[in-house]
């Protein structure tokens, strides 16, 4: 293993293979109520320029359930706020904690930290990736349907940074991804060259409906990602035709099941009706946040 976790494709197909088996046997092992405290008397720090309720918790309840411990920081509250640099938060952080995961507005702040940091880093979040938030959808699709080969997977929305890891991970899975998006919101032009070149399967279209064609699993997100805020407006209005609700649906496999990394907006990106109906395994996703994570604290930590 690399020693950071920055981008889905920081690891290869073997070992997001062992880390997943590791994620299902620490879900079986919580579930039966066996303890694992695999990182005793290690810390996380998890830094937070954003908002945050599933990264937080599952970090946090992670390190405890190893028998670790995380500790919350809030960027605005840290000296970072007042100028100090990255390089020296990462290299000061590096001599008291086992491992550092950060939620960023942009991606570079997260590698600067990793340039610096003696110690493991773990993007929770960036404007170009959302790389464990694709551990769980990964871990999620594998758990319904016994494996990502072939599997088809619908985007719906915005090409933000859940999508751009989406689309890297088709190297990794055999997952075979169509995006459908407005012009202008695309996926990162790189990263779509990057998977392809790769071997990924990844295809470009604007209408929703022939992105869900046929798709065993459609996936959506927020049209306003945070840092977004600002074209709330016309994000409105460019994205109403993307809204995965049971018209579109209707349009995918009766079997398909629908992802979504919440939070969610009901009635904008996806329906009350679609997330509560019985093809939605969003819950089972934001649970296995907390499993596929625990897997990713072991691999980079354990001594
Ligand atoms: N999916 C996800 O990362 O959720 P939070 O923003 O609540 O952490
Ligand atoms: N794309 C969203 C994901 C939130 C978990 C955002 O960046 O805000």
């Amino acid at each position: 293993m690399k020693k950071d976790f920055i981008s889905i494709l920081d690891i290869d197909e073997q070992e997001l293979e062992q880390l997943l088996n590791e994620a299902h046997e620490l879900k079986r092992q919580k579930k039966a109520g066996t303890k694992h405290l695999l990182l005793a008397g290690q810390t996380l720090a998890m830094i937070f320029e954003k908002s945050s309720t599933r990264t937080h918790i599952s970090f946090e309840v992670g390190m405890n359930q190893l028998g670790g411990h995380a500790l919350f920081l809030n960027a605005g509250d840290m000296q970072i706020r007042r100028g100090e640099e990255i390089r020296d938060t990462a290299r000061a952080a590096s001599r008291y904690v086992s491992g550092l995961m950060i939620r960023a507005y942009k991606h570079s702040t997260i590698e600067e930290y990793a340039k610096y940091a003696t110690i493991p880093v773990i993007n929770g979040l960036s404007d170009l990736e959302h790389p464990c938030q694709l551990l769980a959808d990964i871990m999620t699709i594998q758990e319904h349907f016994g494996s990502t080969k072939d599997i088809r997977v619908a985007w719906v929305g915005d090409g933000n940074n859940v999508c751009n890891s989406l689309i890297l991970a088709t190297v990794l899975t055999g997952l075979r991804v169509t995006v459908a998006t407005p012009e202008g919101y695309e996926p990162a032009g790189d990263v779509v060259r990057k998977a392809r070149s790769l071997g990924g399967d990844v295809t470009l279209v604007r209408e929703p409906e022939q992105a869900v064609k046929d798709a065993e699993v459609i996936v959506t997100d927020t049209w306003i990602s945070m840092g977004d805020e600002g074209e709330k407006e016309e994000r409105m209005r460019v994205f109403r035709k993307y809204t995965v609700d049971t018209q579109l649906m209707k349009h995918a496999s009766p079997d398909a099941r629908v992802l979504h990394c919440l939070p969610a907006h009901r009635g904008e990106e996806i329906t009350d009706e679609v997330m509560e109906g019985g093809q939605s395994l969003v819950w089972d996703e934001a649970e296995n946040r907390l499993h596929a994570q625990k897997a990713l604290l072991v691999r980079l930590l354990k001594k």
